[in-house]
């Protein structure tokens, strides 16, 4: 697994060094198409780079296409093809080196497909932040495109008398920015009709982006608010329910309390429904992944081997609590032995005055009626709220069974909870 984990680091590092490449390719190209060949030696440099870059990027596809060890190439390559080994072709030839014309170099753009296509994976990849991204890969490209116009642009004017280069690109620039941005200040105008054909252009191409930004982020921000609409709709259909059947106000008061608390801590997911829902080894997966940090604050689980931290993960059943809920009370029969995860009880004694003792963050309690098939020996009151996890009866006698020193540990508690009870 852990090897999985590695080479898929590896893919992403590679997926990320061609993506360097190939967005390198999409604004050096139109700048050389317009300006030459570069003269400083950096450009030269990287350059050859990428074209190294490119080329290991083609024999690994090509290794990948007609070699029979197919994960021996990057997962990176998405859709296998001799179309798309064709696409890479331009890309790996020197052109720069053969002194070919700069023309063909605009070949080398035909990769780019293929950073669209890594960017639709790293979305898909990373659900988490997929808006983020989706925001961030459309300002990407209109940069790009702005770069690309801008280029266009200089190419159909010529220079102001005292421009060099950069002076005479970022003239171009900026009239590619104010006419896309629909500002245009008109400053600088189209004078001949290629000119005006390609001011038009870039002004109707300038409206769609807009429109396209502004539902960009639009969405984005329909998607944040989806979550808060989500926790409204339930805490409406709630306040419905309660009222219909005339819960008494005090008991309503709690239970919004309770909504309000799972809302907070766990943005209203329950866990062990979504759990409920995913295949088994994934669920194992992240069982292990979300109950570690709790895992760890345990002592009782401290130094435990990795197999019973993973079967103890599996059975572990999260529940919330509210201030004054009783968990169970003294004298009733026991089905499960709980763990605070963040959160104070009170242990209440029998006369359901006494407070023998309080438990929080770590702490574990209900062991006695389970280990001992005897009622509850004391009532637990929370007092704040309380994020526990629970074993039920058949988990916990599991569990035992299989670990003897987790056995040991808890019926030692057990048993020095008894004297202190005076059972
Ligand atoms: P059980 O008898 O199943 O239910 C009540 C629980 O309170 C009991 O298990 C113990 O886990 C816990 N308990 C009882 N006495 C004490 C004590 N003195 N200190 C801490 N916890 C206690």
């Amino acid at each position: 697994m852990s090897n999985d984990h590695e080479r898929r680091r590896q893919d992403h590092g590679w997926e990320v060094l061609l993506a360097a490449g190939i967005i390198w390719v999409a604004i050096d190209v139109p700048w050389e198409l317009k300006f030459g060949a570069h003269e400083l030696a950096v450009g030269k440099v990287v350059s050859t780079l990428v074209t190294l870059l490119f080329a290991a990027d083609f024999w690994i596809r090509w290794r990948h296409l007609f070699s029979r060890r197919r994960r021996a190439a990057p997962t990176a390559a998405p859709r296998e093809s001799l179309w798309w080994l064709l696409v890479d072709l331009p890309g790996v030839i020197p052109i720069a080196l053969f002194g070919g014309p700069v023309g063909w170099l605009s070949l080398r753009l035909m990769k780019l497909p293929r950073l669209n296509q890594m960017m639709r994976q790293w979305r898909k990849r990373d659900v988490h932040n997929a808006s983020l991204l989706r925001l961030i890969f459309f300002v990407f490209w209109m940069l790009l495109i702005a770069h690309w116009i801008a280029c266009g642009w200089a190419y159909l004017r010529d220079p102001m008398p005292d421009d060099d280069d950069p002076m005479y690109y970022l003239r171009a620039l900026y009239w590619t920015i104010t006419t896309l941005a629909t500002v245009g200040y008109g400053d600088i105008t189209p004078q001949t009709a290629p000119q005006m054909m390609y001011a038009i252009m870039t002004m109707l191409f300038g409206v769609g982006l807009f429109g396209y930004g502004i539902g960009n982020v639009a969405h984005m921000l329909a998607n944040i608010d989806q979550v808060q609409a989500h926790y409204h709709t339930s805490l409406d259909r709630l306040a419905n329910f309660l009222r219909y059947r005339k819960i008494p106000v005090g008991l309503q008061r709690r239970i919004y309390d309770y909504y309000t608390f799972l809302w907070e801590r766990h943005l209203g997911y329950d866990e062990a429904i979504i759990l409920s829902e995913l295949p088994e080894p994934l669920r194992i997966e992240i069982a292990v992944a979300m109950k570690r940090e709790f895992i760890e604050k345990v002592p009782l689980f401290r130094g435990a081997s990795p197999l019973l931290l993973r079967e103890i993960a599996v059975e572990l059943r999260a529940a919330l609590f509210t201030p004054g809920d009783y968990i169970f009370r003294a004298g009733e029969i026991g089905r499960h032995m709980y763990f605070i995860s963040r959160g104070t009880v009170e242990v209440v004694g029998e006369d359901g005055q006494t407070i023998l003792s309080t438990l929080t963050d770590g702490a574990f309690f209900g062991e006695i009626a389970l280990l001992f098939q005897c009622p509850r020996t004391a009532s637990i009151r929370a007092i704040d709220f309380c994020d526990m996890y629970s074993f039920d009866k058949d988990s916990f006698e599991r569990v035992l069974e299989f670990f003897p020193e987790f056995a040991a540990f808890v019926r030692e508690e057990a048993e020095r909870r008894k004297l202190a009870l005076k059972l």
